[in-house]
């Protein structure tokens, strides 16, 4: 373990499966002190209790990013509890399902209601999360923000609404967020795996479609390495940046930055 996270505490939204569970287990594994944070029920406490059997420093968190009662608790407990946020990560997220893949397709076929859990989920819940944690950080004079997002190519592909512009919209904010909070030492950076990737959002008939059509899948643990050099020393002062889970290591070289983990 040559990068050590000790002392360095993370919020983590969507930690209870797929992408977010591995980024926290990965940060975990470096000495972080990781809250993971889901709407509450057996899929939270599996998450939870898995990553407490190996000793690692977790913490649970109920809250719903979609309800800001549940996220303005989730603060008051995390305030209650810890004496500095060093790191949120936006992650929790809710997807499209098989649409995009029907050529029938319309956008007036998506029910209203399904356009609204997505967009409060994807994008008003990554406003919610950060106005109720961002402020920690500017109390202690610095902190990073990661917002999880998809790839451009996803974003405006036909079927993709609403997924794809909740997904813009959360990049755009990020985008401001990132110089609105720069003075205050509050780095902002958006991260995506960069391509469809195997978590709790994968169904049967996506993972057959992909199969099928010969398609590749990720594996969640695409954006391991992507979020602990986001959360080391190395990334200090770095704010504004998209960076592809995926395409990690050609980033680096891009930027002549060497990181191991
Ligand atoms: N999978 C892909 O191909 C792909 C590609 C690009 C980007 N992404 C993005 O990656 C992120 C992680 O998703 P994933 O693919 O890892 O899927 P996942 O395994 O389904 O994880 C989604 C997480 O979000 C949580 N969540 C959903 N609604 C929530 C709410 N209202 N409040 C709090 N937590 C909520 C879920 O927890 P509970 O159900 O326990 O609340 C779960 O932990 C998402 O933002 C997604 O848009 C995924």
């Amino acid at each position: 373990m040559s990068i050590n996270l000790k002392g360095f505490t993370v919020l983590i939204t969507g930690g209870s499966s797929g992408m977010g569970f591995e980024m926290a287990k990965e940060l975990l594994s470096h000495g972080a002190t990781v809250v993971i944070g889901a709407r509450g029920g057996p899929k939270l406490d599996n998450a939870y209790e898995k990553l407490a059997k190996e000793g690692y420093d977790v913490y649970a968190v109920p809250l719903d990013v979609r309800d800001e009662e549940s996220v303005t608790n989730a603060a008051t407990w995390f305030n209650e509890h810890f004496n500095h946020l060093d790191m949120l990560i936006n992650n929790a997220g809710i997807g499209t399902g098989m649409e995009s893949n029907n050529p029938d397709h319309q956008f007036y076929d998506i029910p209203v209601t399904s356009f609204k859990a997505i967009v409060e989920t994807n994008f008003i819940g990554y406003f919610l999360v950060s106005r109720a944690f961002v402020p920690m950080m500017v109390k202690n004079g610095g902190g990073r923000v990661v917002n999880v997002s998809t790839s451009t190519s996803t974003m405006t592909r036909r079927g993709m609404i609403p997924y794809g512009p909740s997904r813009a919209a959360a990049e755009t904010m990020s985008t401001i967020l990132s110089e609105e909070l720069h003075d205050l030492g509050i780095m902002v950076n958006v991260i995506c795996p960069g391509g469809f990737t195997e978590t709790g959002m994968t169904t049967e008939a996506m993972r057959e479609f992909f199969h099928q059509n010969n398609l590749p899948i990720l594996t969640p643990d695409v954006m391991n390495k992507t979020i602990l050099f986001l959360a080391s020393p190395k990334a200090e002062g770095l704010t504004g940046e998209k960076i592809i889970g995926k395409e990690f290591d050609e980033w680096l070289k891009s930027r002549n930055i060497s990181f191991k983990d």
